[in-house]
């Protein structure tokens, strides 16, 4: 059903309320942090006095001052609230300053005077490496008998894949409201993905219980996975100088600080080896990993697993290992970022599956197809889970045909025959990405309905509100069950006092989760008003309906709210919770080993984009995109996250870039510097649509998929594209060295690599047939 989003007459109207557009207590404080400006080094002496002393400066609040644990990390305990004395980033936390004003507290945080012990930084993956530096233990998968086969394999290549990282930059910043409440609780408002965690360290930090502290969301202005942990240092912080002053504190970031200060995507390198045959079919593979961490684990160890687990992409391999080095750097930590590593995984096997096209002269299509999973043999992934439903063959076949994507490539090489400054490109790529937290207990979900006697339905459940729609498709849920008009159904902020223990609303999974726990309340509901109908009125219970906001009770029928006027007169409880857990996986983390998945959401996408070999620049020219969505709970929000997401994996893959310089400060911390795409980079031709007639083989809500971050890594295919266009310059066979992101200057270094011709096919072929 194409509802639109519940809140879009307030989106467009500007009546949507974010947390900084909440009425404060006129008592309320403004806070700002104090970060450490540098990489890496013992604090000396903090002198704070002279913030103290700045004219309506109220308190500031440093390690001392935290009542409980000075912590935020979630998963390992490695993230100091307030830098105890050892800073690791540019951008640390040090102390934070609450003022009259938001500006007073900003001008007051500069005038710290902080003398420190600088200490040696690592700056990046190579660094880390060579140091052998990490935040977790590395990991391994292995299956069949990778260096065998790659000593047998009539072609080898080597190569490594570079990807960058990537800042959330969500339009509304970090931002959390702490306001005292009586007798030590606290009432918390973040603008946050998890409620539940920023609750739970928040308890830590003031040393009081769950029970005390209440964490609301109603929405974000954007998540991204920026708002998992993040939410919970700024609410900490926040939490922290509330119960120093006993006053309400608001701490918003503001645009730069919000760069420097907290987590992004990870940036990615791999050294591979990969054997095939003449026909393109990958025979072993060898897969060094590495990312950049930052200075904590935060959520890196599963960020890390899910790239592993997403290398394989929909290919099968046979033969297969990757090691996972999670490198500890001396810059910011970095977390979660739509797709969870995922995208990172699938970008190297993608590159070397083109390059393994290029080094044998063949479409790097048929490559793919060479190697997809099968649908009954050859469908095992490395991690050992069946891929069961496989419809990457389905959606490519049908996508080359509706992007006539064989007529186009002809067009392109005899365009680029004519060697014009500006060349062309394409690529199809295709997307299967797993469904579930990897992590198992996080796979549960609940919710809470009450109906008032009016017939009117108050929902709330444990997800939150990014954008993604999540809200509407569970309204819709609700609705769906109780056979009332979605304008029956209101849908509450996110409360840790309504549904408490909740996951973080990630990987994809809240409709999923929630819509399945608000359907179990409805049903609830329902047959409690099916079973007063039935003794009310001497009929059976399959004579009862509910429809259109009407309930059919054998030959009579009334409103919905009739039905529970008279079910509340005769006291029947119209509240009830409900609750979900996803059934069929299984995983050992230790190992990487079972069902980590429920089920996989598939995608193909096409790219055309020209590449000026003058300066650079690219532009995306085409996209065709066939995305499985299975029965879809909205199509038009699918369609939505669909576009959106992909344009945010363009974005990652092309233009934006973070730039670090060698005393490890981001000089990329503003949307001057960090160009994110805009309306004028979606390509002027364009056909976006949804699997039609291929629901989720699964018992998912309604036999939907979900639909939040399987998109983003549609964008490959750009990448792919320009590498495409690019190696139209170079002599045949040769193998573009081309980094994500390509902005212009990569694609330049690249064109004039290839033109040297120092990255081709014979030099990088090792085995028997090299020098062919
Ligand atoms: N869409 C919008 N508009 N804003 C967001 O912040 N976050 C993405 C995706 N789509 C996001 C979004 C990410 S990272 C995830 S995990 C999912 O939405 C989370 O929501 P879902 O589980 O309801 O799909
Ligand atoms: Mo999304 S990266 O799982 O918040």
């Amino acid at each position: 059903m194409s509802t639109r989003h519940e809140s879009a007459h307030l989106h467009v109207s500007g009546r949507a309320l974010y947390t900084d557009d909440i009425s404060l207590p006129s008592n309320t404080l403004h806070a700002a942090f104090g970060l450490s400006s540098i990489a890496h080094g013992r604090i000396r002496t903090l002198n704070i006095g002279p913030v103290q002393s700045f004219p309506g400066v109220f308190a500031v609040a440093s390690a001392a001052d935290v009542p409980g644990e000075n912590n935020y990390g979630s998963a390992v305990p490695d993230d100091p609230i307030f830098a105890p004395g050892l800073v690791e980033y540019v951008g640390a936390p040090i102390f934070a300053v609450a003022a009259d004003q938001y500006i007073t507290a900003r001008k007051a945080a500069q005038l710290a005077q902080v003398d420190y012990e600088p200490l040696p930084a690592i700056l990046d993956i190579r660094a880390a490496l060579a140091a052998n530096a990490t935040v977790l233990p590395p990991q391994r998968l292995l299956r069949g008998r990778p260096h065998e086969m790659l000593a047998e394999a009539p072609h080898r290549l080597k190569g490594t894949v570079h990807v960058g990282g990537q800042d959330h930059l969500y339009l509304e910043g970090q931002i959390a409201i702490a306001v005292p409440q009586e007798d030590g609780a606290m009432l918390i408002h973040s603008s946050t993905q998890h409620p539940s965690e920023v609750q739970q360290i928040v308890a830590h930090a003031l040393s009081k219980h769950a029970n005390q502290i209440t964490v609301q969301c109603r929405r974000m202005g954007g998540g991204f996975g920026g708002k998992e942990t993040q939410p919970a240092l700024i609410a900490a912080a926040a939490a922290v100088l509330a119960h120093k002053t006993g006053r309400p504190i608001k701490l918003r970031l503001d645009r730069d600080t919000d760069m420097v200060m907290t987590g992004k995507r990870h940036d990615f390198l791999a050294d591979y080896e990969v054997g095939f045959d003449s026909s393109g079919r990958i025979m072993a593979l060898s897969v060094m990993l590495a990312s950049r961490c930052g200075y904590s684990a935060d959520l890196s160890g599963p960020v890390n697993d899910r790239a592993m687990m997403h290398l394989d992409n929909a290919y099968f391999l046979e033969n297969v290992e990757i090691v996972s080095h999670r490198c500890k750097t001396h810059t910011v930590s970095n977390t979660a970022f739509r797709g969870f590593g995922g995208p990172q995984g699938m970008v190297v096997i993608e590159q070397i599956v083109d390059s393994i096209a290029r080094a044998l002269g063949m479409d790097p299509l048929a490559v793919r197809r060479r190697n997809f999973y099968g649908t009954h043999a050859r469908n095992v992934t490395p991690y050992g889970q069946i891929v069961e439903d496989n419809l990457v063959h389905l959606i490519v076949d049908r996508l080359v045909e509706s992007s006539h994507y064989r007529e186009r490539r002809r067009q392109i090489a005899e365009w680029n025959a004519t060697e014009p400054p500006v060349r062309r490109g394409i690529a199809l790529t295709p997307v299967k990405f797993g469904i579930s937290f990897t992590a198992t207990l996080f796979n549960q979900a609940g919710a809470l309905i009450h109906v008032y006697t009016d017939g009117t339905v108050l929902l709330n459940h444990g997800g939150t509100e990014m954008g993604q729609g999540l809200f509407t498709k569970v309204a819709q849920v609700v609705a769906t069950e109780l056979g009332l008009p979605l304008a029956a159904i209101r849908v509450s902020a996110t409360d840790t006092s309504k549904v408490p223990n909740t996951s973080a609303t990630a990987a994809s999974a809240s409709s999923d989760l929630n819509g399945k726990a608000a359907q179990a309340a409805a049903q609830t509901i329902r047959e409690r008003l099916t079973q007063f109908a039935c003794e009310a009125y001497s009929v059976t219970a399959t004579e009862v309906t509910f429809k259109d906001g009407q309930v059919f009770i054998g030959s009579q029928q009334m409103s919905f709210a009739e039905l529970v006027q008279q079910a509340y007169r005769a006291r029947i409880s119209l509240s009830s919770t409900g609750y979900y857990r996803t059934p069929k996986i299984e995983y050992d983390k230790s190992t990487l080993r079972g069902r980590p998945f429920f089920y996989y959401a598939y995608g193909a996408a096409v790219s055309e984009v020209a590449v000026d070999t003058l300066t650079g620049e690219t532009r995306l020219l085409r996209v065709d995109i066939l995305h499985d969505a299975g029965r879809p709970l909205n199509a038009a929000i699918d369609l939505g996250q669909v576009e959106g997401g992909f344009l945010q994996g363009v974005g990652w893959l092309t233009s934006e870039e973070l730039w670090w310089n060698e005393r490890g400060e981001l000089r990329t911390h503003a949307p001057s510097t960090y160009k994110i795409p805009t309306a004028r980079d979606w390509p002027p031709q364009w056909r976006v649509e949804l699997l039609e007639g291929r629901p989720n083989s699964e018992d998912t809500i309604y036999r939907s998929k979900a639909v939040g971050e399987p998109p983003l890594m549609l964008a490959i295919s750009t990448l792919l594209a320009i590498r495409d266009a690019i190696a139209s310059c170079g002599s045949a066979r040769a193998l573009p060295d081309l980094v994500a992101p390509a902005t212009p200057e990569a694609v330049l270094r690249c064109i004039e690599n290839i033109n040297a011709g120092t990255i081709v096919y014979q030099a990088a072929l090792v085995g028997e047939e090299a020098g062919l």
